[in-house]
This record gives C-alpha cells, structure tokens and sequence, in this order.
C-alpha cells in the first residue's frame, strides 16, 4: 500500500493527493463499424502502423456469441515506439461480449479506451487501492499482451473507459512486437510487488529458447515518394503524438468532477461556443489533453450521434506537414469538416478529418504550452487564424516547443 499521510500519497517520495500522478496520453482507440475501411484509413491513409492484430471470432468459445458479427478483427496500432498509440476495434463484436457501448449510459460510446501513462507500476497498483477506497468502479487490473502495460481500467460518469498504465512495450528499429510466446506474462489481477523488469523477462524468453524476434512487423505497401523536410516518406507528413480527446458529456460538473479529483487532471480554462461552456483539461505543460463538451453541442456542431467522442486530436511534425496533410487526405476522398476556434483553444490551425464511421480526427501541428506557472496565453495575444492558411508563419514562443518525436519519422 502507498505511504499515506492525510490522504496525501507518496508518489515517489513525493507527497500527492492521489497516488500516482497522470504524465500524458499514451493510447485511444475507437470501437467501430467498419473495421477494414477504417483500417485503411488510420494506417493507409494517417500512417499509423499495425503492431498486433486479434480475431476475436478465431476462439471457438467465442463462435456462438459472435455468429452474427461479421468482422472480429481488433489492431494495435503504433506512430512510434509504444507498442499503441491508437486501437481500432470491432464495435459488433464487443457490443456481443458487453465490453461496448457503454454498460448504462446512451449506448453512444464508440471510445474503446482513454488511457493515460503514469510514472511507475506501483502508481498503477496504488491506483487500483485508491480507486476501490473512492468508490470508483474498476473494470479490471493486470497486464494485457499485446502491448504488456500493467493497467487499471475504470470508467467516467459516462462509461468511457479510462486506463492508467505503466511500462508499455517498446517497437524498435526492426518494427517487431513481442511474440505471443511470451504473453504466459499477462495478468489478471493486481500483481504483487515488486515485479521482474521487462529486461530480466526478456533475458528468461531467451534461456527458454523462445524466438524473440518471430513477433509482428507491418510492412508498408504504400511507395515511399513523398519528401518530409529531408526523409522519404509514404505519405507528405508524419503523426507525432496524439490528443487531445475532446467529449460529449451528459453532465458537465460530474465529468470534471472525475477527471479533477478522482483521476488529478489540472482545470485549464473554459471557452464558450452558443451559450455552450466547454472545458479544458491537461495533465502536463500542454494547454489540454481533454475537452468537455455538453452533449446538446453534437447535434449544433453536426457531429455523428452515433458517438460520444468529439474528436481525437493528432499532431503532426510542422506546420508545412499539416497543411501537407489535409492536401493529402482530400486526395484521398477524405472529408474535412469546419470547427469553430472555441472547441481548441491553444491551437491555431486545425483540420478536422472524418474516419468512416464518422469520428473526427484532429489535425494540428501546434499546442500551446504552459509555464510553472500553470497560467494559458491570455486570449488576445494567440494567434487568430481567420480561415486562410498563410504560406509560412511567424514563430511563437513556444512553436515546436512539444515536438519531441524520438527517432526517424519513418
Ligand atoms: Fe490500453
């Protein structure tokens, strides 16, 4: 159990008031319909790469309960080294095992997983004591392969579900993932502590003669003629990092009641859009990681009802690469639709995609970021894009400040 001390927890040896402390997003995805053009869309056409695939139709105890879903097919996707950045799964499918649509909500919930990275295994363990003393439902605890992050899911006001993690497994330069013969690491329940490093796991894989280098590697299929600022590329732009998540919420004060004080995210500012008030939230120096909308905003924006997800937001490595972007995309058939500056504040220019199913994908280069002092830019002094997007830009002072990609764009 954690240090406690007047419910404040020693978080590495500082005192927090929670537990563990949420350092950024590290993975979404999205429950969907169609799985196989919305695969091609966030591989072909955004980039994301397949770093596992699951059919859950191919295990026989699942073939009556999913004789009528057409598709099982789940992937694991990755924009650079975690193992996922982003899942897509079979909406039909997980709707038949009830892990879909929300378990009491509007059957609206089309976000497979919200999941956010934590410091260390024994936040995530901590996490899950402080959760069950809080009354906080807990869908479930342990380590899931593929990706083997030790995790513990819970649900917000309406029943997305959040996961914290530690420790996600690295892709390296070869592409490859972990092979399934080691997956007898997966757990179900809390673990105890400590636990045996991934470094020692890896070393036992060996000395058990398991071949460490027979997991998934996704091979491109696209050419590689598009020259992003120096490097050969199959598309003329490079995903960087993902968020924010932006959400239609029932209540507004209850879901800002969870992600502030159960789950420790830090208020940012609120912006207004028709009398609507939306929400900024953040866990890090980026001015939001998470939006709240009230949900009498989807049908004025004219946002799919078949989602309580806004939009999932994706950065790009430039400016020039996002405007390379939605050139791109439209290529491609993509369809853009036009937001108002109300729903990203400290973002100036931003595209929003639709994906096949009608979730919208946001594109953008660059997010205000926020000093010690934990204070946003004052509205007047940001940039205010006015619907043209100028040849080149002057910098701000903190353009490029969060583009921190590591290793080659591709
Ligand atoms: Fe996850």
């Amino acid at each position: 159990m954690a240090i406690q001390q007047e419910n404040r927890y020693s978080v590495g040896g500082v005192m927090m008031p929670r537990p563990f402390k949420i350092r950024r997003l590290g993975h979404f995805g999205f429950n969907v319909d169609n799985p196989q053009e919305c695969l091609r869309f966030y591989r072909d056409l955004l980039g994301f790469k397949v770093s596992d695939h699951m059919d859950f139709k191919a295990n026989p105890q699942r073939a009556e309960l999913l004789k009528d879903v057409e598709d099982g097919n789940a992937y694991f996707m990755h924009h650079g080294g975690d193992h996922h950045s982003f899942v897509l799964f079979p909406r039909k499918a997980m709707d038949a095992m009830g892990r879909g649509s929300g378990h009491m909500g509007e059957g609206d919930v089309t976000i497979n997983q919200i999941t956010w990275q934590t410091g260390s295994l024994e936040e995530v363990v901590n996490g899950s004591h402080y959760f069950q003393e809080n009354n906080v439902p807990i869908r479930r605890t342990g380590r899931d392969m593929p990706g083997s992050n030790w995790h513990t899911y819970v649900w917000d006001p309406d029943d997305h579900i959040n996961e914290l993690y530690y420790g996600i497994e690295q892709i390296g330069w070869l592409g490859r993932s972990k092979p399934r013969d080691m997956y007898y690491r997966g757990y179900q329940e809390a673990p105890t502590l400590p636990q045996i490093s991934e470094e020692t796991e890896v070393e036992q894989a060996v000395q058990r003669e398991i071949d460490v280098f027979s997991g998934n590697r996704d091979v491109e299929t696209l050419p590689a003629i598009y020259n992003v600022e120096g490097v050969l590329l199959p598309r003329p732009f490079k995903i960087t990092k993902i968020g924010p998540v932006n959400l239609f919420v029932r209540d507004q004060e209850a879901a800002l009641d969870f992600y502030t004080n159960q789950l420790g995210f830090v208020f940012t500012e609120e912006s207004h859009y028709h009398g609507h008030r939306i929400i900024f939230l953040r866990n890090g120096s980026e001015h939001h990681s998470l939006g709240l909308l009230p949900k009498a905003l989807r049908e004025e924006l004219g946002c799919s009802s078949h989602t309580s997800c806004m939009s999932f937001g994706v950065e790009v490595g430039s400016y020039q690469q996002l405007k390379n972007a939605v050139a791109f995309l439209k290529d491609q058939g993509v369809t853009f639709v036009d937001m108002p500056q109300e729903l990203h504040p400290g973002i100036d220019y931003a595209a929003y995609a639709r994906d096949p199913d009608g979730h919208l994908i946001q594109i953008y280069y660059y997010m205000e970021q926020l000093g010690w002092q934990g204070q946003p830019r004052p509205k007047e002094q940001r940039r205010q894009p006015n619907g043209d997007w100028p040849e080149s830009l002057e910098p701000l002072s903190d353009t490029y400040v969060d583009q921190v990609f590591q290793g080659p764009l591709g």
